[in-house]
């Protein structure tokens, strides 16, 4: 202590002031509760660890640099809107499922205009990857991650079996930001507005999603078994609703808004008809209070964002079709949604 003394009263001699010496000492006080507050963070991990680590911790404790414990899990997103979502709650619930964390990479689309949470992490050490071998049916290998890696998903993961038990927090996750919701609650009114509803509680709002595009057009898809619903369908599954409801509105999202027009026309529908992002016609559609789904991932993701009754499509794949043969409705499609 007296060292200290002096070199203070030196530095005291040279100019220092009296606040600057006490900053000083406030701070090397703090690095030394830091330290040992690391010094605890290692014992603590060690002894979670103590079959995997051991050696690097003791390693990190000469080197007294603070072994991280983190144990990531991220998904090589690909594809559309649908596609991103299903890929972003699987990895979720599968983190979840592990306790490890989900994190995304910084450019990850769907930021933009959900309020997600998982954070960009890089780089990964020790990297595993675990590649999904059908899209269309749930893997339970994918809930037997060995967390002594960190792990990236390559895949689409397109089953509710992956983060049912995160389906409160999926919602949180997929809550639209600001500027979405104000530009899709604008529009909604816009449209009911047009339709001369005044009041919205005396309607049951039903958003009929109609997937057709490369469903439709693209030969490949279609030869595979790729379908998409005809007016029967929908046709049909209005009129369940209309049984049920007797004051159901019908609001048409799809990537053929012409066919639509085409094809229904009665008084209590309206269609979306600007060219809007596909985040913010999914967010007009999630106004209302159940869905008409067709074809797609796009579809079942308004749907269950809405999360009223749902009416599917049960001629999804096309019977018999490749595509039908790797397709697993029952993980596909949530257990309560109604098949038409
Ligand atoms: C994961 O990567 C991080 C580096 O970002 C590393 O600190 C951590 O130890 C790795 N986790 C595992 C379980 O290997
Ligand atoms: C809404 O009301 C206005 C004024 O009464 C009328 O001109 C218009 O045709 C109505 N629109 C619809 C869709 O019923
Ligand atoms: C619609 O498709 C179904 C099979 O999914 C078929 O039975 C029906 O005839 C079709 N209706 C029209 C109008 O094309
Ligand atoms: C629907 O279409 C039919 C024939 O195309 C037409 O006669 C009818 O007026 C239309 N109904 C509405 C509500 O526009
Ligand atoms: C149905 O949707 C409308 C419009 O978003 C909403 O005002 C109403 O509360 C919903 N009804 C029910 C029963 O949730």
């Amino acid at each position: 202590m007296t060292g200290v003394k002096r070199l203070c009263m030196k530095l005291k001699a040279a100019g220092w002031s009296k606040h600057i010496l006490m900053l000083i000492l406030t701070l090397g006080i703090c690095l030394v509760l830091f330290n040992n507050y690391n010094e605890q963070n290692l014992i603590y991990s060690v002894s979670t660890n103590i079959i995997t680590n051991v050696y690097s911790a003791e390693l990190n404790k000469v080197n007294a640099i603070p072994r991280s414990s983190k144990k990531y899990v991220k998904v090589e997103f690909s594809g559309r809107l649908g596609n991103l979502m299903f890929e972003y709650a699987s990895l979720y619930g599968i983190a979840k499922h592990h306790n490890i964390t989900p994190i995304v990479d910084e450019g990850c689309k769907l930021r933009t205009f959900f309020k997600i949470s998982a954070v960009s992490v890089k780089p990964l050490l020790n990297l595993k990857r675990y590649v999904e071998k059908k899209g269309n049916v749930y893997e339970e290998n994918a809930f037997k991650l060995d967390t002594k890696y960190n792990w990236t998903l390559k895949g689409y993961f397109q089953s509710w079996k992956y983060f049912i038990d995160n389906s409160r927090e999926i919602r949180k996750e997929f809550q639209f930001k600001e500027n979405v919701q104000i530009e899709a609650t604008k529009q909604f009114q816009e449209i009911i507005k047009s339709k001369n509803i005044t009041n919205v509680n005396k309607h049951t709002f039903i958003a009929v999603h109609v997937r057709r595009g490369d469903f439709v057009n693209n030969q490949y898809f279609v030869n595979f078994g790729y379908s998409s619903a005809n007016e029967s369908y929908i046709n049909n599954a209005m009129t369940k609703f209309r049984s049920q409801f007797s004051n159901a509105f019908f609001i048409f999202s799809s990537d053929d808004i012409a066919w639509c027009k085409n094809h229904f026309n009665e008084s209590n529908i309206a269609f979306i008809n600007k060219k809007n992002s596909p985040e913010v016609d999914m967010a007009i559609m999630s106004h209302c209070n159940h869905t008409i789904v067709t074809t797609g991932s796009y579809g079942w993701w308004t749907a269950w964002l809405i999360g009223g009754t749902t009416i599917y499509f049960k001629d999804f794949p096309r019977k018999g079709s490749k595509l039908d043969k790797i397709f697993d409705s029952t993980t596909y499609n949530l257990p309560s949604w109604i098949a038409m």
